[in-house]
C-alpha cells in the first residue's frame, strides 16, 4: 500500500537540534554565515531553525532575498518582527509603532531632508569635524606632533564611533545635539543604545537594570529634542536650514496633519540609531582593510592627489565638495566592497502573517508540491550570504575593491549583468546600488523597507576616509579581525588597533 503524503502543504525542513526551545540559537548567534553554509549543504536554500522558541525560516541566495524583501508587507511584516525592539528605543508613533502606510510617509519626509542641497552643505562640515577630531583626540597625539613621522595607534571602532556621532550631529541632527554631545546627551545616548542589543530583541521584557535605563533614556532624549523643537517653532529655523529637524518641521501627512513635536523627536532618535553603528562599523572595517592593503591605500591616496592636490605640493589639498565625491571611483569601490564583505546587518527579518508558498525555483520538497512557510514563523533574508556566494562572486571572500571598477578584470563577477525591477541596468555610480529585490548585492536591503540613508552614509564615509587617507599611512600587524556577531551590528573582534603615521611633517 502506498503512503499518502500531504505534499501540497509541506513545511520547510527543520534544522536538527538537541535542545528544544534553544534550538540552534548558539550556532546562529556565534556565526550565522557558517551556520547558513552548513544548513544549505544539508537542507537546501530554504529551512527552518529554532531560535529560542521562535521558528525562523531562512531563504538563502538572491532568490531568497527576492522572495522575502519583494514580498507584500501584509504577509511578510516588518513591524510585527521589530517593534518590540525598536519602539522602547525610538519611542511611540513612529517607524514600527505605526501602520506601515504612516511609516512610509515618515520615510518620505526624511528623504525630503536628505536633499542634494543639504548634502552640499554637509561635506565641508564633516571634513571640519574630522580635522578637529584628529588635531585634538588623545589617540592621535603622535599625529599632533607635527615634526615627527613616528607610528602611533588608535582603536578603530572607538575612533569611528566618535567621529560618526560628531559628524552626524553636526549635519543631520542639528546644532543643539552637536553642542550637547559632550554633556548630558552622551550618557543618555549610551543608556539608550544599551537597550538596542540582541538580548533586547530576543527577550523584550526582562526585569533588568539596563531595560529601566533604556526607558528612562528614551523619555529624556525625546524630551530633549522636543524642547528645542518647540523653541525652533517659535523662533524660526534661521541658521538650522540644512538639518533634518528643519526639514521635518515643514512636513504634513496626507491627512493634512503636521508632524507633532514628539514624532519629530522620535524620528530623529530612530535616525540616530539607524545610522550610528552601521556607518561607524563600515568606516572601521574600511580602515582596517586599508591598513592591511597598502596597494589599495596607495591607490586611494593617489586619487586624492590627482583630484585635489595643489601644484604638487606634498600634503596640500583643496577641500572636498559633494560633486567631487560623486566622481572618485577608488573611494567609491572601497566603501562598496567593504559593505559587500562586512555588511553591518547580516539578517533581515519579517513576521509571517499568512501561510505563504515558496516559489519552486527557490526550493521545493523532494516529493511533489511546494513548501509553505506557515503563518507565525519569522522569515529571514541574509543579503550577506548572497554577497559572499562563490557561485556569484569571484574570490568571494577576498576584499578586492578593484572588482567594482574593472568589469572585465579577474576579480569581477557577473554583476554587470544585473538589472533592476524595471529591466534598467543597475547604475553602480555613487550611492546608487542594487535597487532590485533580486540583486546579490543588498547591504542596504531592498524593497519597501530599503534604507534611505545610503547616500548620506556614502557621503559621510567618503569624507571621513578621504580626510584620513590624505593625512596618514596605516598598518595593522595583527591583521584584519574576524567578525563579532554578538552585537546587533557586525563588528570587528578585538584587537582592532590600527597603527598610523603622518604622511607629511
Ligand atoms: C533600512 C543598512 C545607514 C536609515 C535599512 C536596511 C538595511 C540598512 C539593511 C533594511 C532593513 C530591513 O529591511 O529590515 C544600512 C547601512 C548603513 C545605513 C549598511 C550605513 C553604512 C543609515 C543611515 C540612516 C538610515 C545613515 C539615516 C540617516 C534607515 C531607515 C531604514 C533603513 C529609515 C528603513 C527601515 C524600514 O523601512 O523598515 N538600512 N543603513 N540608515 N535605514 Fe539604513
Amino acid at each position: 500500500r502506498q503512503l499518502i503524503v500531504p505534499h501540497s502543504k509541506t513545511a520547510p525542513p527543520v534544522v536538527f537540534h538537541w535542545i528544544p526551545i534553544i534550538g540552534s540559537a548558539i550556532e546562529y548567534g556565534n556565526d550565522p554565515m557558517k551556520f547558513f553554509v552548513n544548513c544549505q549543504a544539508k537542507y537546501g536554500n530554504v529551512f527552518t531553525f529554532i531560535l529560542l522558541g521562535r521558528k525562523v525560516t531562512v531563504c538563502l541566495g538572491a532568490k531568497g532575498n527576492n522572495f522575502i524583501l519583494g514580498g507584500k508587507s501584509t504577509v511578510f511584516n516588518a513591524e510585527d518582527a521589530y517593534t518590540h525592539l525598536t519602539t522602547p528605543v525610538f519611542g511611540p508613533d513612529v517607524v514600527y509603532d505605526v501602520p506601515n502606510e504612516i511609516f512610509m510617509e515618515q520615510k518620505k519626509f526624511v528623504k525630503f531632508g536628505l536633499s542634494t542641497d543639504n548634502f552640499r552643505a554637509y561635506v565641508g562640515m564633516i571634513e571640519e569635524e574630522v580635522e578637529e577630531f584628529l588635531s585634538s583626540d588623545p589617540a592621535f597625539s603622535t599625529y599632533q606632533m607635527k615634526e615627527t613621522t613616528e607610528w602611533g595607534s588608535f582603536e578603530a571602532v572607538k575612533v569611528l564611533a566618535e567621529i560618526t556621532i560628531l559628524t552626524a550631529s553636526r549635519t543631520l541632527q542639528g546644532t543643539e545635539v552637536r553642542e550637547n554631545l559632550n554633556k548630558s546627551f552622551a550618557q543618555i545616548y549610551t543608556d539608550l543604545d544599551g537597550g538596542f542589543t540582541p538580548i533586547n530583541f530576543m527577550f523584550p521584557n526582562l526585569p533588568l537594570e539596563s531595560y529601566r535605563k533604556r526607558d528612562r533614556a528614551q523619555k529624556q532624549m525625546s524630551e530633549f529634542f522636543a524642547g528645542f523643537i518647540k523653541k525652533r517653532r517659535t523662533g524660526g529655523s534661521g541658521q538650522h536650514d540644512h538639518d533634518m529637524i528643519a526639514a521635518l518641521l515643514n512636513q504634513k501627512y496626507r491627512s493634512g496633519k503636521a508632524l507633532k513635536d514628539h514624532e519629530i523627536a522620535n524620528i530623529m532618535i530612530a535616525l540616530l540609531m539607524a545610522g550610528q553603528h552601521t556607518s561607524s562599523a563600515t568606516g572601521a572595517w574600511a580602515l582596517l582593510q586599508l591598513a592591511e592593503r597598502d596597494d589599495v591605500a596607495d591607490a586611494l591616496y593617489q586619487e586624492q592627489v590627482k583630484h585635489f592636490g595643489i601644484n604638487g605640493e606634498p600634503g596640500k589639498f583643496r577641500p572636498l565638495t559633494y560633486e567631487d565625491l560623486r566622481d572618485l571611483p577608488v573611494l567609491d569601490s572601497v566603501i562598496r566592497e567593504t559593505l559587500r564583505v562586512h555588511p553591518p546587518i547580516h539578517s533581515i527579518m519579517r513576521a509571517v502573517r499568512d501561510d505563504v508558498p515558496v516559489p519552486p525555483t527557490l526550493a521545493a520538497p523532494k516529493s511533489e508540491g511546494t513548501y509553505i512557510v506557515p503563518k507565525g514563523h519569522v522569515v529571514l533574508a541574509s543579503p550577506f550570504f548572497a554577497q559572499m556566494d562563490p557561485t556569484v562572486w569571484k574570490n568571494a571572500n577576498k576584499w578586492e575593491p578593484a572588482r567594482w571598477n574593472d568589469p572585465e578584470g579577474v576579480a569581477m563577477m557577473a554583476l554587470k549583468e544585473y538589472t533592476d525591477e524595471g529591466g534598467e541596468k543597475i547604475d553602480f555610480g555613487f550611492g546608487a546600488v542594487s535597487k532590485g529585490t533580486d540583486s546579490p548585492y543588498q547591504p542596504f536591503g531592498a524593497g519597501r523597507h530599503r534604507c534611505i540613508g545610503e547616500q548620506f552614509a556614502y557621503l559621510q564615509l567618503g569624507t571621513i576616509l578621504s580626510t584620513f587617507i590624505r593625512k596618514m599611512e596605516f598598518k595593522i600587524p595583527t591583521g584584519v579581525p574576524e567578525h563579532n556577531y554578538h552585537t546587533m551590528i557586525v563588528m570587528p573582534k578585538t584587537p582592532r588597533d590600527i597603527q598610523y603615521r603622518r604622511r607629511h611633517v
